[in-house]
């Protein structure tokens, strides 16, 4: 080769890396100084100390909440010890999270919580919790009954293994046992999330699962997140955490995905909660994504939390709720309402909850 040529080539390829950079640093927004803003009545939810990634809230007013989640590369205040699924009943004066206990036969010594999402039969009001769990780092997602009666069981159904699903990291549930997920190739792959997190390729998708069929249903993004179902159940909305987007897109009759719009927001999107009630999308973001990645317990991560209202018009209205800086609570990862009532949840610190006004 031509030393000219080789030179060239270096150029491009150096040109190429600077570019990465430059996007990876907006991407993870490292320069991001953080405004305080904050909410009343600010209480931590009892015994939740390592983590409170996702919330589910069920119509009753009970909530799940998933901890202990150990993924690469990130923190964990107690990376030996299993993850739990706690329940809460925000109907009560003083909540009080209780750790839930599992039927026999699921093995909770390498149980590692990640999303969570719920389905209610209507025939007999049986309660699924879908929960995507990271046993020795790969990916099942796990089916269990919620047995109120039976003081309070999460009873297991099944675990879900596939080759579509190599790496999940949040799920909405249609039916007692089929959903959409959120999924990446390579995570476990500590090389090849370098490589796919600097370069910023787009390979996560969104796969449909069910027992009948399994497929991808929509693709093309940075770092497919937290995903939800609108309130009249037509639309998906998928958060990508790296380009700060929500995503909407259309669901059709045979579960395929087409993209309606995407929403730009000013932090890194983790897991979205849609209001029951009001349809509007509660984030748990990011402010910063370097103090994410690269923890400093003397720096620690901000928490925010965004509502967007009035996705579907052609102005939403995009709003900063809350804003920490870390002093109070590190890394959120979701945030969910309930009767006036914000819970925050974070992917290795405590839980908050919070009067709304
Ligand atoms: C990064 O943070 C700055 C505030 O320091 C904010 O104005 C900007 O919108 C953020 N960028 C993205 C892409 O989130
Ligand atoms: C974070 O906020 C608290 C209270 O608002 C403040 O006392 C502290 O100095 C801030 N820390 C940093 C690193 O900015």
């Amino acid at each position: 080769m031509g030393a000219l040529l080789r030179l060239t080539l270096v150029g491009i390829i150096l040109a190429f890396l600077g570019e990465r950079a430059v996007r990876l640093s907006q991407r993870v927004n490292f320069t991001r100084e953080i405004e305080p803003k904050e909410l009343p009545n600010c209480h931590f939810l009892e015994g939740i100390e390592t983590g409170s990634e996702d919330i589910e809230i069920l119509p009753n007013g009970l909530a799940f909440i998933s901890s202990g989640l150990k993924y690469p590369g990130m923190f964990s205040f107690a990376p030996d010890k299993p993850g739990e699924i706690f329940l809460l009943d925000l109907n009560e004066e003083n909540l009080h999270p209780r750790s839930l206990r599992f039927s026999s036969g699921f093995d909770i010594s390498t149980f590692s919580p990640h999303g969570i999402s719920s389905y209610i039969d209507e025939k007999d009001d049986t309660v699924y919790l879908f929960v995507v769990n990271h046993p020795h780092f790969k990916t099942t997602i796990e089916i269990f009954k919620f047995d109120e009666e039976e003081e309070n069981v999460l009873v297991h159904l099944k675990t879900i293994k596939h080759d579509l699903l190599p790496n999940v990291n949040d799920l909405v549930a249609l039916g007692p046992d089929s959903f959409y997920a959120t999924n990446d190739y390579f995570y476990h792959d500590f090389t090849m999330r370098h490589v796919e997190r600097f370069l910023g390729f787009q390979w996560t998708n969104v796969v449909y699962y069910s027992t009948n069929e399994v497929r991808e249903a929509a693709k093309g993004f940075d770092s497919a997140n937290g995903i939800a179902m609108s309130t009249d159940r037509k639309y998906i909305y998928v958060a990508d955490v790296l380009s700060h987007t929500i995503t909407v897109l259309e669901k059709h009759q045979d579960w395929s995905l087409s993209p309606v719009k995407v929403v730009q927001l000013n932090t890194l999107v983790d897991n979205l909660f849609v209001d029951p009630n009001t349809g509007d999308i509660w984030i748990g973001g990011h402010p910063n994504g370097k103090k994410l990645f690269l923890y400093n317990s003397e720096d620690p991560p901000g928490s925010e939390v965004v509502r967007v209202q009035n996705i579907h018009s052609d102005n939403p209205i995009i709003t900063a709720v809350y804003i920490n800086n870390g002093s109070v609570i590190q890394g959120s990862s979701c945030a969910a309402v309930y009767n006036g009532k914000l819970l925050v949840g974070t992917v290795f610190h405590k839980a908050l909850y919070c009067d709304l006004e």
